[in-house]
């Protein structure tokens, strides 16, 4: 590119600084700039700062609570007060599945720094006794409802998983699939596509540099999703297999229930264009978003938009009012997400994070500050929801469905690799007991207790202090091609006691020695 030209166009959008160690650029560094910078539209770029610094600071001023209602009952579908309805929503979502008419979208684009590991994030191995990682067990989930609803209808089918990553997540998320034959999952039905990046801007709007010939890049938010389903051609695709309705979901969750046939054949049966999962929040001051109206329109509220006071009201059933606690798990039909592509998309805001970025300062060298320089620029997937015409809110058990991975274990002990191990083993072990199973110990004599996390995934004292350094009472792992929900067991646990050291997959049960898993 030519660099005056270049030199033209940042100057235009003041954002000179950028070429200011040019000439100490070998020319391969200067080629590689050049590519970088060749693409980007600054003054794009400079308006979404602008907007973006507004609207933060107007919500960090003004609390919604008076223009904030709850989500009505009639739009609501719940896993307890519903449990009546279950088998039909599953029905009509394993109906879909069979028809071919389901996608999965797989938001994996996020750089994990507070897990802290160099890879992506669906790579990582919590630590189970298989030692899967996040991506195998997704895998996994899909292949085993394809084969539920092929039973059920008696045909083929296949549930394509669109998996967005960014710049700095694709080439090693498609290694490891490559690597891994994409745990048995057709490569054509899995299909990669990368969300955009924007620069991370000092609190003035310039553009900070992360080295002296390189820009400090992140991903633009998982919201970046409805650019990127344009860009990339991915809503065609959809279209040509001949798609209905999509379910969206972020990597972290270890207990994901990939393309829900429950959850999907709620929202069918619903009508609606859009819909969300959440469980219950049960402590006023957990900061999680609510799903709520606003001005009636619905959205999410974070916890920082309200008052404790609103935070802490309750209905007559002794519920907290705002109890939708959002879990980033969405329903989307085709052509509600075609129409925010066409449409709604440009309108969506950034938000702004304010974060430590690493820069070099004029005299070139990287300095690592100790308090935030600057912010990145993120749209959020649910942004969204107001476009919704018919609006749904599915509410399941957080035990049984949400436990994010997003802390290294030295943290503070929420949200990290042993509380998402603890819930899977404890999810599995319900599951045993509910199928005729039980456990014994070394004596023979039942194990009654099941094993219980704490309030938002922290670990309680009687799953952290077990007995001889192990983490768990009961160690147990069903592998998701065995069973995708709990189903499918009775045959292989019903009247047995096992000691707690439990796996099984689809060679069979085995029971292995303690520490020898
Ligand atoms: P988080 O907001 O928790 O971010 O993402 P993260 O990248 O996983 O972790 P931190 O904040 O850097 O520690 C929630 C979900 O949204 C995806 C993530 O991959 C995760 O599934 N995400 C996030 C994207 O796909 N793109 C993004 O730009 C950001």
């Amino acid at each position: 590119m030519d660099t005056k030209k270049l030199a033209e166009r940042l100057a235009e959008a003041g954002q000179s600084h950028i070429l200011q160690f040019w000439d100490q650029l070998s020319p391969e560094e200067q080629a590689e700039m050049s590519l970088d910078l060749k693409n980007m539209n600054f003054i794009e770029i400079n308006n979404f700062f602008k907007n973006a610094m507004k609207i933060s600071g107007q919500s960090s001023q003004e609390k919604v609570d008076s223009r904030m209602e709850p989500v009505p009952r009639e739009v609501l579908g719940s896993v307890t007060r519903d449990s009546g309805c279950l088998k039909e929503w599953e029905k009509e979502g394993l109906r879909c599945i069979s028809e071919n008419k389901v996608a999965v979208l797989l938001l994996a684009g996020g750089q994990g720094t507070r897990l802290g590991v160099p890879y992506p994030k669906g790579m990582y191995d919590v630590g189970l006794p298989s030692h899967k990682t996040l991506f195998q067990i997704q895998a996994e989930r899909i292949r085993r409802l394809e084969q539920l609803a092929e039973k059920l209808h008696a045909k083929k089918c296949c549930i394509p998983w669109y998996i967005m990553t960014s710049g700095r997540t694709m080439d090693m998320t498609k290694e490891f699939f490559l690597q891994h034959k994409y745990f048995g999952l057709k490569k054509e039905n899995v299909l990669f596509f990368q969300q955009g990046m924007l620069p991370a801007m000092d609190f003035n709007g310039k553009i900070i540099l992360e080295g002296k010939g390189k820009l400090a890049m992140a991903p633009d938010g998982n919201g970046g999703l409805y650019r990127a389903l344009g860009t990339q051609k991915i809503i065609d695709d959809m279209k040509k297999r001949g798609i209905s309705c999509i379910h969206v979901y972020c990597v972290d969750n270890i207990l994901v229930k990939v393309a829900d046939p429950a959850f999907i054949g709620f929202c069918s049966l619903k009508g609606a264009d859009c819909g969300a999962k959440v469980v219950e929040k049960t402590n006023p001051t957990e900061a999680v978003g609510v799903v709520c109206k606003v001005d009636g329109r619905y959205q999410v509220v974070e916890y920082s938009e309200i008052t404790l006071a609103t935070a802490e009201k309750r209905s007559l059933d002794g519920r907290l009012m705002f109890n939708a606690g959002n879990i980033a798990n969405h329903f989307f039909t085709l052509e509600f997400l075609s129409e925010i592509v066409r449409t709604y998309e440009p309108q969506l805001q950034h938000h702004v994070a304010q974060k430590k970025i690493p820069y070099v300062n004029t005299q070139g060298q990287l300095i690592k500050p100790d308090k935030p320089n600057g912010i990145k620029m993120e749209k959020f997937v649910f942004d969204i929801f107001q476009f919704a015409k018919k609006f749904v809110v599915y509410e399941v058990l957080r035990e049984d469905e949400f436990s994010p991975l997003k802390n290294a274990d030295s943290q503070d002990g929420k949200d990290n690799p042993t509380t998402a191990r603890h819930s899977l083993m404890s999810l599995h072990h319900r599951w045993i007991l509910n199928a005729g199973g039980n456990f014994v110990d070394e004596n023979g004599t039942h194990i009654p207790a099941i094993p219980r996390d704490g309030p938002a995934g922290t670990v309680t004292p009687e799953v952290s202090h077990l007995k001889d350094g192990t983490d768990l009472p009961i160690k147990c792992e069903i592998c998701p091609l065995v069973s995708y929900g709990g189903e499918g067991l009775e045959h292989l646990v019903s009247g047995r006691a096992f000691q707690p050291n439990l796996m099984i997959d689809e060679s069979g049960v085995h029971e292995l020695v303690k520490n020898g898993l």
